[in-house]
């Protein structure tokens, strides 16, 4: 089984007509891809990442990850591309409240570095008190303030608590492979290290050591996840008919309802489970194609959770937008509604049916409902959430990003605006280098 692509609830808005004369285009782009000859060629090693991902190398991640977890918990610290893949999967995958059982099978895994919220890292240390946790410390470049801040507290109170010698052990830095920060000081302090190579970027590097550590600390099996992205990436290379290949489909679909108006895509999951993997994708469309003052603004909702808040807006608000929406065919567990002899509720007439079925007619509702309204609907089905097809997922719209980009005609492959914030940043604080700056923004104030 595999993930499918179904573009019917389109076809009124986009015919299929004009989708197929844009094959040849999207063709070109993906061979660009190959060829390395586009713009942001040197950011391509995600391309051909998982037909290179050996066995040694995963078992090497799986025998670190071993070790982490003998801890209670282990903190993941990193941020934006350094954080939202193994999140994505992770959450994906996990039971729902295995974090609250006492006889767990895994560590409890926790995030730092995402955010600069004073709280939140107090309430983190105080709920790693008394608890063996380790450390997982990712940061590509070594110097974003976020995880940096985060890992100095923390690999304070490591020390403190168990001495820097077993801190040491409990310590594993994902980074560079050559310089920064975090490389300088995991070599100097002697922590185990991985690298992220230089040709990926952060977004596109769950399937690197960035993901793959943390997800297989938690519990899941890496070789399934980068099976299935092995069999994407062999089923979206150029020599794949456009019929068949979903990753040119959907950029050129995507791309021919943004000429039509729809600005905003928005990704829609009836699996609570697949809200982070939601905020995955948003980074990875977000950050590839919103420059030159372009881009599919790329926006995500819970359903039914959003029907209840968002779903006004996407049935009769501006018309300016497309969904998405990732289906998932089977549940991995059964649960009937029951009978109930005074049916006060007025379910009885879906006594026996699985909750799933009464999910499924939601999704279905739902689709109908919004193609009435005038809201384009492409279909991503996937068999069921497991890491084989997450795996397939994640490969499917990273290939299908790099060929959208290329039709938008951005470089996919940079983010000079994240930058911007940061410059002001530093500004404010006056960090050393930043006294000029530091004198003309307080003007600005
Ligand atoms: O995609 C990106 O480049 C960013 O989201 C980065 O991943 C993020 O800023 C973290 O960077 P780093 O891994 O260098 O700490």
């Amino acid at each position: 089984k595999v993930i499918s692509l179904n573009l019917d609830k389109v076809l009124s808005f986009v015919g299929k007509a004009e989708i197929e004369s844009k094959a040849a285009l999207a063709k070109q782009y993906n061979e660009v891809l190959h060829k390395g000859s586009g713009k942001g060629s040197d950011f391509l090693g995600w391309l051909n990442l998982p037909t290179s991902i050996t066995s040694a190398h995963l078992d090497d991640i799986q025998a670190t990850a071993n070790e982490l977890r003998k801890c209670e918990v282990v903190v993941v610290v990193g941020i934006g591309g350094s954080y939202l893949g193994a999140k994505a999967v992770i959450e994906a995958l996990s039971n729902s409240f295995d974090w609250l059982q006492k006889d767990r099978k895994n560590p409890v895994i926790v995030y730092a570095g995402q955010n600069i919220g004073e709280d939140y890292i107090y309430e983190l240390l105080a709920y790693l008190k008394g608890k063996s946790f380790g450390i997982i410390n990712i940061s590509k470049s070594g110097t974003t303030t976020e995880p940096a801040l985060a890992f100095r507290i923390l690999k304070k109170e490591l020390e403190d608590s168990v001495g820097k010698a077993v801190a040491k052990t409990r310590i594993v830095a994902v980074t560079d492979a050559a310089r920064g920060a975090l490389h300088t000081l995991a070599k100097n302090e002697g922590y185990k290290m991985y690298v992220i190579p230089d040709n990926v970027g952060g977004r596109f590097s769950v399937l690197t050591p960035v993901g793959l550590l943390p997800i297989a600390v938690a519990g899941f099996d890496i070789k399934k996840l980068v099976e299935g992205a092995v069999y994407m990436e062999k089923n979206t290379t150029p020599d794949v008919p456009f019929e068949k290949n979903l990753a040119e489909q959907y950029a050129v679909t995507r791309n021919e309802l943004y000429k039509k108006g729809k600005k905003i895509e928005i990704l829609v999951n009836f699996n609570p489970k697949l809200h982070f993997f939601a905020e995955w994708w948003k980074q990875l469309y977000g950050e590839s194609e919103g420059k030159d003052n372009k881009g599919i603004y790329p926006a995500a909702v819970d359903f039914t959770t959003d029907l209840h808040s968002m779903g006004q807006w996407i049935q009769e608000g501006e018309r300016t937008i497309f969904e998405t929406v990732i289906s998932v065919a089977n549940a991995h567990h059964k649960v009937e509604v029951p009978s109930d002899a005074e049916d006060l509720d007025g379910l009885n007439f879906l006594v026996g049916k699985r909750v799933d079925y009464v999910n499924k007619m939601a999704e279905l509702g739902t689709q109908l409902a919004h193609v009435d309204g005038g809201v384009p609907n492409i279909k991503v089905e996937v068999p069921e959430l497991s890491e084989y097809y997450l795996g397939q997922l994640i490969y499917f719209f990273e290939k299908a990003c790099g060929i959208s980009g290329y039709i938008l005609e951005v470089n996919p492959f940079d983010q000079p605006g994240v930058e911007a914030y940061k410059k002001n940043m530093f500004a404010l604080l006056n960090k050393p280098g930043f006294e000029k700056a530091h004198e003309e923004i307080q003007k600005r104030l």
